[in-house]
């Protein structure tokens, strides 16, 4: 193993690029730590601080072991500072710099703007914390349990990652953004998070695990565009991010699936044969799909949101200078550059949803949106594939991307999910069928009992098909009150 990608653990703030020999770096930072505990206490998890969780911890970067697992308190996890290794002659692979050298330091020209995508970044990590910390009290099991907090700490690092790039690169105003980045609030009045999805609620499981699976999705989109950045540290800070994502998207992909698992073999047990009949199903103490549908499309919907206008003048600048590619930017075929290039941009035309070729520039957040859509698609495919197993015709759908937006193009009409446009009132009428309502939110919250025995698991979701780093099914993942 390269040494460069072992952790120094010596340091307060465990790191692998030499915060040891940066002083005013390693200073600031560790005059930030009492405040960002401080945080963390305040709006981290609620309850559970003194117990043991059995979390994973970075040891090294090296993709193909990077983790060891302990039992830890939260409070005192390794929160640390990892990039990913250097690409020894990386260039800046798009853009108008494409070709040149990657940047170590921060191009004056585009200091602001690289500042803008920094923090828009890392306040999304704090956030999802805040939204996540009620959850505790009602995991239903261990095993869930210390998922949620091992996201939740993972989280944490990702918000320290970014407040590293800020006080290295961005002196005192970097040092000022990582203050406002504790001091904003989830939902909060006066000092909101930055973006919409990250002040709504998180007030159940189901919504935990959409959450997860949709807007952590939106975090995995965003990090593999700007781990494309020719700001070196950027992009070597975002490639290391990504690997703990995986983790979190698994947690909502399987979440769900476990879930839908739940309800089929409890209806199989009972002999129910029929998805649509809501009220034998929800006798069963488990979440019929139709509910499961509506929080499909309310989270999905509501991550759509975090990719911002279709067409985007701040998007093509992020391009064309280079500080912001797109997913996969490397392995497309095409000049990197994009100048003459169009891209089909859906909008309304003479009241009806149509694709229009636009300059291929300012459309890259629909690009990345269609990216989005695509990977959202094969989780969904993964879920049918399971209620086919059962021998159901039900078949979960992502709702059209105009069906109830907030941001861009379609926030002036109401859509139905197959993509209709509808009238005010034809909208009134069935927005219940198509949104979590108060019915979906009381039977929920009436599943939601802890389960807090080794191995056992709530009624209204299925056990994993294996435990985290192989512990078999009684493991105690979490240890409440040690
Ligand atoms: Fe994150
Ligand atoms: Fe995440």
């Amino acid at each position: 193993m390269a040494t460069d990608w072992a952790v120094d653990y010596n340091t307060k703030i465990p790191n692998n690029i030499d915060l040891a020999g940066d002083n005013r770096v390693l200073r600031a930072l560790e005059s930030w730590l009492p405040g960002y505990l401080n945080w963390w206490h305040d709006m981290g998890p609620s309850g559970f601080q003194e117990s043991l969780v059995y979390l994973r911890t970075a040891v090294t970067v090296d993709p193909k072991g990077w983790a060891k697992f302990d039992y830890v308190r939260m409070p005192e996890y390794r929160w640390g500072i990892l990039l990913a290794p250097p690409e020894p002659g990386r260039t800046i692979p798009f853009g108008d710099h494409k070709g040149e050298p990657a940047w170590q330091e921060v191009p004056g020209e585009y200091r602001a703007m690289l500042r803008r995508l920094v923090v828009i970044q890392g306040d999304t990590e704090p956030a999802s914390v805040e939204q996540q910390r009620h959850l505790g009290s009602t995991a239903p099991s261990l095993y869930d349990l210390r998922n949620l907090f091992q996201v939740n700490v993972e989280e944490g690092r990702h918000l320290w990652a970014m407040v590293y790039l800020l006080f290295k690169y961005f002196g005192r105003d970097g040092r000022e953004e990582g203050d406002e980045l504790l001091r904003r609030r989830s939902g909060s009045e006066d000092a909101p998070r930055m973006l919409g999805a990250f002040n709504e609620a998180t007030p159940d499981w189901l919504s935990f695990f959409m959450f997860t699976f949709f807007t952590d999705r939106d975090g995995k989109m965003q990090l593999e565009s700007l781990g494309q950045s020719g700001f070196d540290p950027l992009s070597r800070t975002c490639r290391f991010m990504l690997t703990e994502e995986a983790h979190h998207m698994f947690v909502g992909t399987s979440g769900v699936a476990r879930v839908i698992e739940a309800t089929l073999s409890a209806m199989r047990r009972a002999g129910v044969a029929d998805p649509t009949d809501i009220e034998a199903v929800r006798a069963l103490g488990v979440i019929d799909l139709a509910a499961i549908q509506r929080k499909i499309n309310l989270h999905f919907s509501l991550s759509l949101d975090l990719f911002g206008a279709e067409m985007s003048s701040n998007a093509a600048n992020f391009f064309r200078s280079g500080l912001k590619g797109r997913y996969q930017e490397t392995k497309i075929a095409d000049d990197h550059r994009l100048l003459d290039a169009t891209y089909p941009v859906l909008r309304v035309v003479d009241g009806a949803i149509a694709p229009v070729n636009e300059p291929a520039l300012p459309a890259l957040n629909m690009r990345l949106r269609d990216d989005y859509v695509e990977d959202c698609a094969r989780g969904i495919e993964r879920w049918n594939k399971l209620i086919a197993s059962y021998g159901h015709e039900y078949r979960l759908l992502l709702p059209h991307v105009a069906f109830h937006r907030k941001v861009g193009e379609f926030r002036g009409v109401q859509a139905s999910p197959a993509g209709a446009l509808l009238t005010a009132e034809e909208w009134g009428r069935q927005a219940d069928e198509w949104l979590p309502g108060e019915q979906d939110r009381l039977f929920i919250e009436s599943l939601m009992k802890p389960e807090s025995r080794p191995g056992e698991f709530a009624p209204w979701i299925a056990p994993p098909k294996t435990g985290i780093d192989n512990r078999p099914g009684d493991f105690e993942y979490v240890l409440i009150s040690p």
